[in-house]
């Protein structure tokens, strides 16, 4: 008899999806990289293609510190037309690649990068996978002069938002902004909902990511990883 195999950790998922979405990046291009756990194995695995690319254009602070630490250019969003790929993660994602994202505070600057490019790759465990958004909280980037009637605007639509705070304070973004959390929200239409909440004044962004779907997901499980493309 066989010893049963130790179950995968979560964490192996994320540096095999971090190592498999290397096969996206095209050597001589720059390529978007996102933001969070699941993303620093991709800029990990990246490392070995720094000869081979010009280099990434990043959506945070703290992706463009570990880029640089490993020796990778970053270049400013502003600098590039056009990317072919990029590479994020996501917590939620549904059977169509709608996500939803902002888990790390990133969701502005992830959008703002993943308008660049023609290709979006989510790189996520298979515990991401949803059939529906929503049971996530959405993180949703405000104006903190906004905040209260933005709550309201939430609570009209049967959603609790709660200020993110760090250290007991309110968190504040690379753009100097803060996040409400959105528990309890049933989101049917993606679509239709980041338009509808987009124009709600104050709101930065909001976190879900159905304008700039991914087209492809490439999926930690503990049978391998799932190409799930849209
Ligand atoms: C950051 C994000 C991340 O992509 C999302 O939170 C997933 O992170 P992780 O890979 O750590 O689970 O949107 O703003």
């Amino acid at each position: 008899m066989t010893a049963p195999s130790a179950p995968i950790h979560q964490d192996e998922l994320k540096t095999l999806v971090g190592q498999a979405a290397l096969q996206y990046v095209r050597p001589g291009e720059i390529v978007g990289v996102g933001t969070g756990s699941t993303v620093n194995k991709f800029i990990d695995a990246l490392a070995s293609m720094k000869g081979e690319i010009k280099g990434a254009v990043s959506s945070s602070v703290a992706s463009t510190e570990r880029l640089l630490a490993l020796g990778i250019p970053v270049f400013d969003a502003n600098a590039v037309e056009h990317l072919g790929v990029y590479i994020d993660g996501a917590d939620e994602i549904d059977g169509q690649g709608y996500m939803v994202k902002g888990g790390g505070a990133a969701l502005t600057r992830e959008k703002i990068v993943a308008a660049l490019a023609q290709q979006f790759v989510c790189i996520a465990d298979a515990s991401k996978l949803v059939a529906h958004l929503g049971a996530f909280p959405l993180p949703v980037e405000v104006i903190p002069m906004a905040a209260g009637q933005i709550t309201r605007r939430f609570a009209d639509l049967g959603g609790h938002a709660q200020l993110r705070l760090k250290d007991g304070q309110p968190l504040v973004t690379d753009n100097g902004q803060h996040i409400l959390d959105v528990h309890g929200l049933k989101i049917t239409d993606p679509l239709a909902f980041e338009s509808q909440v987009n124009q709600w004044p104050g709101v930065v962004t909001v976190g879900v990511f159905a304008h700039q779907k991914a087209q492809v997901c490439l999926l930690g499980t503990p049978e391998g990883v799932r190409t799930l493309t849209y």
